[in-house]
Order: structure tokens, then C-alpha cells, then sequence
């Protein structure tokens, strides 16, 4: 497929028309067999695979066009100085930031969390403050506030969901106050697949003066995200779920806010000067980069982002759901089978358990039939437990998944039942 460097609003057409078989042949690992059974890849949730556009990016800049970014008067360090700024380029279009000073380079959703936590965190909130997190997170956008909670005295309130796994608003806003400075919640549940209404909790949040943290690792792979309308102050992602290498994640921080939050790490690049009595830091977004940044990480997701920019997210989007339709229709026929999270408008992620097999159990009887699946806690232990369960199974699409992989978890779930029932 020609690949199409076209970055900008993602609700847009694209210039490609999608098609997912064409899809398919773009991600070298779907031709390859599992235990001799075609690979039905059930596990973008915890990591997508790559396209040949991303692959071959990687091994262009490495092979011609790498060296240290920022640093040498010579060409190659000039082309990868300007590879990684369009990269960053690429990042602010998709998402829409007012400027690409407010697109730092992490090496991760977790180290972007962590990142607002210890600066903004440190410098703004005071003992006594609240934050509010719900009850689906994933374990990295809990744990750095338990930790900043413990060191300042804060107080980590719990939005609930209701029983579908959709969100709770009214329990949400029964918990904001004039001591509420912090929310911070998920797009879309790892878990659960919920999307949660990001615009109305942002306006709830702003409404008695907290700021807003949005976790945004399954959000940017399936829904469209325009930081510019959302009203909120930070959106984190990954780039390995969105199709790009991993070692890469970004924060969005609304410019303001970023430039008067402390730096974190301290180093190389981040400073203006430097000298034994004292340092002076550099501007955004230098200034939270410290060292030898993720340089061929962010290409490659420079690269992802203009691959799944081609085709718009409409049509992938439309026929994701129709997936997840198809899927929930015919696990939902298997005696024993209870899926987790049904709220309407959900995304192609679907937990769910079996009354006959432990989710573990589930996985392996999968594996052999060449379905990859994810099954644990999902780094959502506190979420287990408000399902009463201590682990699940899950299965969750790409942009790659077609029919015949969803008919391979149906088959093989049919076998898990046929084992152990
Ligand atoms: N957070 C990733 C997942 O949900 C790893 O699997």
C-alpha cells in the first residue's frame, strides 16, 4: 500500500479507502502461522503489531539517516534532528495541540503519568487536596498518585462505574469539591472497552477548578482525539498500541501548564546553561527531555501515525463495531461464558470469563488453536475486584482484525467448553 505522509484532523476521510484484508498484508506477522493454524493477533489492547511502513522506517533511519538528535553541525544529525522534530510535528496534528511545545516525548504512557505526578503533582497540590481517579483504571494511573498521596498527605477518591462498566456521572460529580485539583480517568477502559465521556468530566472537573489528566492509551487507537476542544490539561498514549515501536509515549500538556511546572529529570538537553553554582532549563519541550531522547522510537511513530492517518478513523471505526457485534453475538451463545463491560458505544476490547476453564486455562486452549488473547488482571487489579473476579480473559481488535479471527475465538472457545465443561 502507498504510504501517504498525511497528518491532521483524524475524523477526516482519508485519502486511502480502508479495507481490512488490503490491511492485512500491510502487518508482515498476519501471514505467519501459529502451531500451524493461521494467527488470529486477539491482543492489541497490550501491544499492536507493526506495519511494513513502520518496520521499514526503522530500519531506514538506522541503516542511512541516524545519529544523535540536537547535538552534531553534521548532516546526518541534522536529518535525524529533523526526522524527530517532524515526528513531533506529526504527534501535535493528530491530536490537535496548539503547538508542538506541548508534545513531550516519553518512554511511555507510565512515564508520562508518573512525569505529572512528580512535577505539576509536587508543586501544586497541598495536604489535604483531592484527586479523582475511577474505579477502571489501569495500575499507572492509580499507583503514581497512591504514591504522591502518601508523600503529601492527598486524598485519591474512587469515581464508580456502574454494572454494564459504563460510568458513573452522577457518583463522579457526588465526589467533586472545592478541595477536588486533580481528575484523572481513562479514555477507554482497557478492560471494559468503556469509553468515558472525557468532555463532560473534563467540564465537571473545570466547573469547581481542578485540572484534568486523561489517560488516552486505548482512547487514541480507536476514537478520535482533539485535545483543543477537550478542555483538558494533560493526554497521555503510547505509541506501541498505536501501531508504532515501543519505548515511545507522549504527553500533551496544555502550554501554560507545562512551562510552569519544575523539570523532572535532569541532564543533558534539558537545560539552557549550565554551570557548578547553578542551572537554568531549557524551554519547552526540551525541558522535560532530558538526555538521549527515544529518536527512532518517535520516528516509527511519526510513521504510525501517517500510516493509520490514510485511511481516517471513520471506517475503522464502523467496521470495528460491527466486529464487536458479531463477536458478543456469538460468545454471548457459549453456556458458561460471562463478558465483562457492555456499555453502549464500547470499543472492540472484550473481557469475559468462563464458568468451566481459569482465564489462564482459556489463553493456553487458544494459543494452540493460533489466538492470541490476553489473560490476567490487566494491571486493573482494584477493577477485578469490583467484578469479583481475580482475573479475566480478553480479546481486543486492531485496525487488522477481520471476521475469520473472530471465528477463530469463537471455534476455540467452543473447544475450551468442549475440555473443561
Ligand atoms: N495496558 C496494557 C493492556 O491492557 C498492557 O494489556
Amino acid at each position: 500500500m502507498t504510504q501517504t505522509a498525511i497528518v491532521g484532523d483524524r475524523t477526516a476521510p482519508g485519502t486511502v479507502p480502508y479495507d481490512v484484508e488490503t490491511v492485512r498484508r500491510d502487518f508482515p506477522v498476519l501471514a505467519k502461522p501459529m502451531h500451524g493454524k493461521p494467527l488470529a493477533y486477539l491482543d492489541s489492547g497490550a501491544s499492536a503489531q507493526k506495519p511494513a511502513a513502520v518496520i521499514d522506517t526503522v530500519s531506514r533511519v538506522y541503516e542511512g539517516e541516524y545519529a544523535n538528535v540536537h547535538r552534531g553541525a553534521y548532516w546526518l544529525s541534522e536529518r535525524a534532528t529533523s526526522l524527530y522534530e517532524g515526528a513531533r510535528e506529526k504527534v501535535r496534528a493528530f491530536i490537535n495541540a496548539a503547538s508542538e511545545r506541548e508534545i513531550i516525548f516519553t518512554r511511555g504512557a507510565t512515564e508520562s503519568i508518573n512525569l505529572v505526578a512528580q512535577t505539576w503533582g509536587r508543586k501544586m497540590l497541598r495536604e489535604g487536596d483531592e484527586i479523582i481517579i475511577s474505579a477502571l483504571e489501569h495500575h499507572s494511573n492509580i499507583v503514581p498518585w497512591q504514591m504522591l498521596r502518601d508523600e503529601k498527605g492527598l486524598v485519591l477518591k474512587i469515581a464508580p462505574i456502574n454494572a454494564d462498566g459504563s460510568f458513573d456521572m452522577a457518583g463522579f460529580e457526588a465526589l467533586l469539591t472545592d478541595r477536588t485539583k486533580l481528575v484523572a480517568v481513562a479514555h477507554v477502559s482497557n478492560v471494559l472497552g468503556t469509553e468515558l465521556p472525557i468532555k463532560a468530566i473534563t467540564a465537571k472537573a473545570k466547573a469547581v477548578g481542578a485540572a484534568v489528566l486523561i489517560d488516552g492509551c486505548q482512547g487514541i487507537v480507536h476514537r478520535p482525539v482533539d485535545v483543543a476542544t477537550l478542555g483538558a490539561d494533560f493526554y497521555v498514549f503510547s505509541g506501541h498500541k498505536l501501531y508504532g515501536p515501543t519505548g515511545i509515549g507522549v504527553l500533551w500538556g496544555r502550554e501554560a501548564v507545562l512551562d510552569a511546572m519544575p523539570p523532572w529529570m535532569g541532564g543533558g538537553d534539558m537545560i539552557s546553561h549550565v554551570s557548578f553554582e547553578k542551572s537554568e532549563w531549557a524551554g519547552l519541550p526540551a525541558k522535560f527531555e532530558a538526555g538521549t531522547p527515544p529518536i527512532v522510537q518517535a520516528i516509527g511513530l511519526g510513521a504510525a501515525i501517517d500510516y493509520v492517518s490514510q485511511f481516517g478513523l471513520a471506517p475503522v471505526m464502523t467496521h470495528e463495531h460491527a466486529l464487536l457485534g458479531y463477536a458478543q453475538g456469538h460468545m454471548t451463545e457459549i453456556d458458561g461464558l460471562t463478558l465483562h463491560g457492555t456499555a453502549q458505544g464500547k470499543t472492540g476490547i472484550i473481557s469475559f470469563s468462563m464458568d468451566c476453564a481459569h482465564p489462564h486455562d482459556i489463553a493456553t486452549v487458544l494459543d494452540r488453536a493460533g489466538v492470541a488473547i490476553r489473560a490476567g488482571h490487566h494491571c486493573c487489579q482494584p477493577l477485578m475486584d469490583r467484578c469479583g473476579v481475580p482475573a479475566m480473559a480478553r480479546a481486543s481488535f486492531g485496525m487488522y482484525t477481520n471476521r475469520a479471527d473472530v471465528d477463530a475465538l469463537i471455534r476455540a472457545l467452543r473447544t475450551v467448553r468442549d475440555l473443561f465443561a
